[in-house]
């Protein structure tokens, strides 16, 4: 029989779709020695759960599935539908394939123990981020982390499993549902980011180690909380005016992390009068995001210590979070200082 080697000619094509979130994970799986797979497959769930939410996401407008959900959160906030629709999307993937012990996440008070000594990851996720866009079709995001649990696999779980501090995270990671949906993590060697094609239902490499500019000149506060701030705070906004900088904020920590991670900038939230620790949780929004920023060049602060250096001492806790490109960050940290001295 007359063979020949595989060699196509792809110039008909005009494109290539590239490698799928699957193979990607795949392929990095082997730069752990001894990988034994687990935590590619709790990033596959996490992926699978967030192609369904897409889907209740872009069919809220028809669907009912838009408005609040008639419930306060532990946090006494108003549960939106979606909110709920995610938080049992993504709990329900993280459960079924038993490499996970536990779940913290922002829509449930306490820790979820799944029964399953067994698993040797926690998560923690903020299953739907900015919420109050959802009814008015502007830019969402799931954001979770992943830690290895510190007590022997077998055991029942113990609290030092999750009050971990967020430098102990192994992966991380967000989906952003905007004008496309994008999926980006971080194993902590760099930081890659997937776009959903949704007719082929994958997600595809589109943005290969993401890596933050080192300045930029986009601030993102909710400068409504004027009144309530520091002077400090106050004096590096007035700084960012006089160099002509940009202000954006949409009010979706994922969607502004996201702009700002990729063209350079800074967000803030930041102490208030109200709300002396912030209104941001540390362990499943401040954390993840900073792993995130840190393998990607930027840097992420409390506006006086590395956020993922915060030993969380309960679940819902709160940070101020300074985020963003490594210049401002510091810069901000500065004014914060001098401030105060
Ligand atoms: P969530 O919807 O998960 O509660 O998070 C909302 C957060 C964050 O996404 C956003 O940046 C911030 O709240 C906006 O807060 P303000 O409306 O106070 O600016
Ligand atoms: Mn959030
Ligand atoms: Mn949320």
């Amino acid at each position: 029989m007359k063979t020949k080697p595989y060699q196509p000619d792809h110039s008909a094509l005009g494109y290539s779709v590239g490698v799928t979130l699957d193979r990607f994970i795949k392929m990095k799986q082997d730069d752990f020695p001894f990988a034994s797979g687990e935590l590619s497959q709790i990033l596959r769930d996490i992926a699978l759960a967030s192609k369904i939410v897409n889907r209740e996401i872009n069919r809220a407008g028809l669907s009912n599935i838009g408005g609040a959900f008639g419930n306060t959160n532990v946090q006494g906030e108003e549960q939106q539908k979606l909110d709920v629709v995610a938080n049992i999307r993504f709990s329900r993937a993280l459960t079924k394939g038993g490499e996970v012990c536990a779940i913290v996440s922002e829509e449930d008070d306490e820790v979820i123990d799944l029964q399953n000594s067994s698993g040797k990851y926690v998560v923690a996720m903020d299953p739907l981020d900015g919420s109050s866009n959802i009814d008015v079709n502007i830019s969402i995001g799931t954001i979770f982390s992943i830690y290895r649990r510190v007590t022997p696999v077998g055991s029942p779980i113990q609290p030092e499993d999750i009050m971990q501090p967020g430098n102990k995270q192994v992966a991380a990671g967000y989906v952003l549902y905007g004008s496309s949906t994008m999926l980006v993590y971080t194993t902590g060697k760099g930081v890659n980011g997937f776009t959903y094609e949704q007719s082929l239902g994958e997600f595809f490499l589109s943005h290969p180690n993401i890596c933050a500019p080192k300045d930029g000149k986009i601030y993102s506060i909710n400068e409504g909380l004027n009144s309530q701030i520091s002077e400090g705070i106050k004096n590096y906004i007035t700084s960012c005016k006089e160099r002509d900088f940009s202000a954006r904020y949409i009010g979706s920590l994922v969607a502004d992390f996201h702009r700002n991670l990729l063209k350079g900038g800074i967000y803030i939230y930041p102490s208030t009068a109200k709300a002396p620790e912030g209104k941001l949780r540390l362990l499943y929004e401040a954390n993840s995001l900073a792993f995130i920023a840190e393998q990607a060049g930027a840097s992420a602060s409390d506006g006086r210590n590395r956020i993922l250096d915060i030993q969380p001492t309960s679940l819902h806790q709160r940070t101020p979070l300074y985020i963003g490109s490594t210049v401002m960050v510091e810069e901000a940290e500065g004014h914060l200082k001098e401030a105060t001295v």
